[in-house]
């Protein structure tokens, strides 16, 4: 049996059409289903739903054999012992530094001075900021990271855009990017071992419907 993790919202969507061009399909819809485990029409496949950040521990403590995750995620995770052979070129956005429109971005960065960054992605921002000889102060968020300078929590987000929409209707403006990203098959490396052929062939035919 071959188990592959994935997460619901954006990454989903884009992978079922990839699942499907591989002639596996979902026994019940699991963007509906409460269930986290689904049979496929393969008997030798199932999916579980995990969250987006679990990913890679479900692929890396062997919870699962495969999975798919956005750069984002894989960036910050501690995690060793994962193979990744395959960029798919889905849930493609891009992480930014973002902030109320009125902010001075520009002069804060030349002027050297200590920004508040509220994000879900401490390690990029961190070595984003440093990287410029700035400090910051993190503070950790799960969702919704816009609304910490709204509030006067932060000075900065560090966040996924995509559309942009969700800045805008938040009146923030997205000042830089720190890096494109896009989601990754990543496979669990004793699996590979033990389950050679059978993910040897999923890996192959994955790649073929993600050129
Ligand atoms: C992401 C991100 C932004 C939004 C950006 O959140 O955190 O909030 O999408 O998309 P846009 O530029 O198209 O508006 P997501 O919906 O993935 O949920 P999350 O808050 O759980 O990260």
């Amino acid at each position: 049996m071959i188990t592959i993790a994935l997460s619901k919202g954006r990454i989903f969507t884009e992978t079922m059409p990839i699942l499907n061009k591989l002639g596996i399909s979902c026994e019940e819809d699991p963007e509906i289903s409460r269930k986290l485990v689904f049979r496929t029409n393969k008997k030798n496949i199932q999916l579980i739903i995990v969250r987006a950040s679990d990913v890679p521990t479900y692929v890396e403590w062997g919870g699962a054999d495969m999975g798919i995750a956005g750069k984002d995620v894989l960036d910050e995770f501690q995690g060793k012992g994962l193979f990744q052979p395959l960029d798919l070129g889905i849930g493609k956005c891009q992480l930014m530094v973002a902030a109320r429109k009125e902010f001075d971005y520009e002069g804060s960065i030349k002027q050297k001075t200590r920004l508040r960054v509220a994000t879900k992605y401490p390690q990029a921002a961190r070595e984003f900021f440093s990287n410029k000889g700035i400090h910051i102060d993190v503070i950790k968020l799960y969702g919704s990271m816009e609304l910490a300078p709204i509030v006067g929590m932060s000075d900065l987000i560090v966040d996924l855009v995509s559309s942009g929409k969700t800045l805008e209707a938040n009146n923030l403006k997205a000042f830089e990017k720190i890096s494109e990203i896009s989601s990754r098959l990543i496979i669990n490396q004793a699996a590979l071992k033990i389950k050679r052929e059978q993910l040897k062939t999923l890996i192959e035919n994955f790649t073929k419907v993600a050129l």
